[in-house]
């Protein structure tokens, strides 16, 4: 058993750990491990490296990814698929573990449903927008770095009696900033699911100031639409997956403060900050877990499936139905941090 792995999208906490578990549960089965460098590009070209159990049981403090990641997406140049399922034979792979989010395992399931290539899905993204699973690895390192920032943020913003607007990542869906927000208590949050009301947000702010406050703290998604403007990019280019790079609606916003309400207001874009170092504990035992499971597919022959966690378990679902659907934010969460925000 010949089993390559490869992590595609933009990177988060947690991919090293998988790593490590595919590999070690795959030579416990008696089978060897591959990874296939920088997402699909690697899977195109063949460019590869080996992986052994005893050298990849120290990266699961790792951050980012040891196999390299790229936004590459084969299905843009159909002779690029065929060179995919080429690799496929030259490197007589009896499986693939695809470790991506909707873009990556998309690609996973047309390889799945169009050329029968033996694939196995396990979802990763800062950003837990992911069909059926309760929770992506990653999102928990990111929400931790999001509250740290504001725990700093909130001590210079009460000595100059400032507000601090916070931009966070999530593309368009609001679950890093609704989690931070809760977890930083926030003054309002914004997100993309939900119409941004700057007259309630700055009404809330006066308030508190009025009662003795002497800062403010918003946490901003980068999706949150402005009531006129609408979503702010930050670049025009799109990526092989036809996304736009989000980012600036938080400075947007600082500004709408000062000029509503009169007092200083800064804002600070965490950006790739929120992606980059060692995955939490809760990370790194979830990635492991989905890992382990993602292996025992591929050792019973399960393939075209997706790992997932549901409440404690680890179980699988098909691809087919994982991907294509965003999971937004479910906004009962909302309602529970909005009573902080009256
Ligand atoms: O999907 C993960 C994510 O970090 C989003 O939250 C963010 O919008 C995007 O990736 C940034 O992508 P890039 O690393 O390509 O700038």
């Amino acid at each position: 058993m010949k089993v390559a792995l490869l992590t595609g999208g933009g990177d988060c906490p947690g991919l090293n750990a998988v790593i490590r578990a595919v590999v070690r549960t795959i030579h416990n089965a008696g089978g060897e491990c591959i990874g296939l460098l920088e997402g699909w590009r690697g899977a195109i070209t063949g460019n590869h490296i080996p992986l052994k159990a005893i050298d990849t049981d120290e990266i699961i403090a790792r951050g980012g990814t040891i196999l390299g990641s790229s936004r590459t997406n084969p299905y843009k140049d159909p002779t690029n698929v065929q060179k995919l399922v080429d690799t496929f034979a030259k490197l007589e792979l009896s499986a693939l573990v695809a470790i991506g989010g909707d873009d990556t395992l998309g690609v996973a399931m047309r390889l799945y449903e169009e050329r029968k290539l033996p694939v196995v899905g396990v979802p990763k993204t800062i950003d837990n927008d992911l069909s059926c699973t309760d929770f992506t690895f990653g999102f928990d390192t990111s929400i931790n770095i999001v509250m740290e920032a504001a725990d700093r943020l909130k001590t210079t913003a009460e000595s100059h009696r400032r507000i601090m607007v916070i931009e966070t990542m999530g593309r368009d869906a609001g679950w890093i900033a609704c989690f931070a927000g809760i977890a930083t208590a926030a003054d309002f949050t914004l997100v993309p699911e939900q119409e941004v009301n700057l007259d309630q947000m700055c009404d809330v702010l006066k308030q508190r100031r009025a009662d003795g406050k002497a800062y403010g703290l918003i946490i901003v998604s980068e999706g949150a639409k402005l009531p006129r403007e609408g979503l702010v990019t930050s670049s025009a280019e799109i990526d092989d997956f036809g996304h736009v790079r989000l980012g600036g609606v938080g400075q947007a916003i600082a500004d709408e403060i000062k000029r509503r309400t009169g007092i200083e207001t800064r804002a600070t874009t965490l950006g790739h900050m929120q992606r980059g170092g060692p995955p939490s504990a809760y990370d790194r035992v979830l990635a492991t877990r989905l890992g382990i499971h993602a292996a025992r597919l591929v050792i019973n022959g399960q393939f075209g499936h997706m790992v997932a966690l549901r409440g404690l378990q680890i179980v699988h679902v098909p691809l087919s139905e994982a991907v294509g659907t965003l999971r937004t934010l479910d906004l009962e969460f909302m309602r529970e941090a909005e009573e902080f925000s009256k």
